[in-house]
């Protein structure tokens, strides 16, 4: 990763997903986490203050390393233990059946193979267990989505490997998930090309 990639992206990605319009979606997706939890491209930690009473343990991932003091200052804050660990969500070291609830926020965007990503986060979620997803990605309009990929290779320099025109509930589904709750909105004020939002919860059984 070059100067660009590990000092000025992540400041920029701080800074910009650290906004109120983000915080209220953090809030609303993390209300629901409980147990065991697992995030999956944690980024700079902005997650960690929305993260409710309910979350008895927290292990975070991310092969970046991003802004360590500022992820460290994060942690030191958070209510419940957090394990750290620097690697990819498409190996996952942990057992089957190891959490009760999983969080991924425009994450999938990112990651190199999410479908290998997403069967790792079914693997090791319980059966009754939840995966909270909130991600961007590919538009049900045409021209949208056709601006999407054409400006995909542009985003994925600027962003360091974030795609625009993922179709992330197919990809979900395909890995074997099944949708139990999903909302698609845009974000006010936000360019559509990245602001159609995919939000919701997914189990590895129908109920
Ligand atoms: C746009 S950032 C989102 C950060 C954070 N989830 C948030 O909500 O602010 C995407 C994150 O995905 C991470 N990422 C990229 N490839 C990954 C992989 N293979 N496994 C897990 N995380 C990955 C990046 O390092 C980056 O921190």
């Amino acid at each position: 990763m070059g100067l660009y990639g590990q000092h000025v992206f992540p400041r920029l990605m701080d800074w910009v997903m650290s906004g109120q319009v983000w915080q209220g979606l953090r809030d609303d997706l993390l209300k629901d986490a409980h147990g065991d939890v697992l995030e999956i491209g944690f980024g700079t930690g902005l997650n960690l203050p929305h993260y409710p009473a309910t979350v008895s343990q927290l292990w975070m991932v991310d092969p970046a390393g991003f802004l360590p003091s500022r992820v460290r200052a994060r942690v030191a804050q958070a209510a419940f233990p957090v394990h750290m660990e620097q690697l990819t969500a498409e190996s996952l070291p942990f057992p089957e059946r190891r959490f009760d609830s999983i969080v991924s926020t425009w994450t999938l965007c990112s990651i190199p193979d999410p479908l290998k990503a997403l069967r790792e986060i079914r693997r090791v979620l319980k059966p009754q267990g939840v995966f909270l997803f909130l991600e961007h990605g590919r538009s049900r309009e045409a021209r949208i989505a056709a601006w999407q990929d054409r400006l995909n290779p542009i985003q994925n320099l600027i962003a360091c490997g974030c795609h625009l025109n993922r179709p992330i509930d197919l990809l979900i589904a395909r890995s074997g998930f099944h949708l139990t709750d999903l909302s698609r909105f845009q974000v006010p004020h936000v360019p559509r090309i990245i602001g159609e939002m995919f939000q919701g919860h997914a189990r590895t059984t129908r109920c």
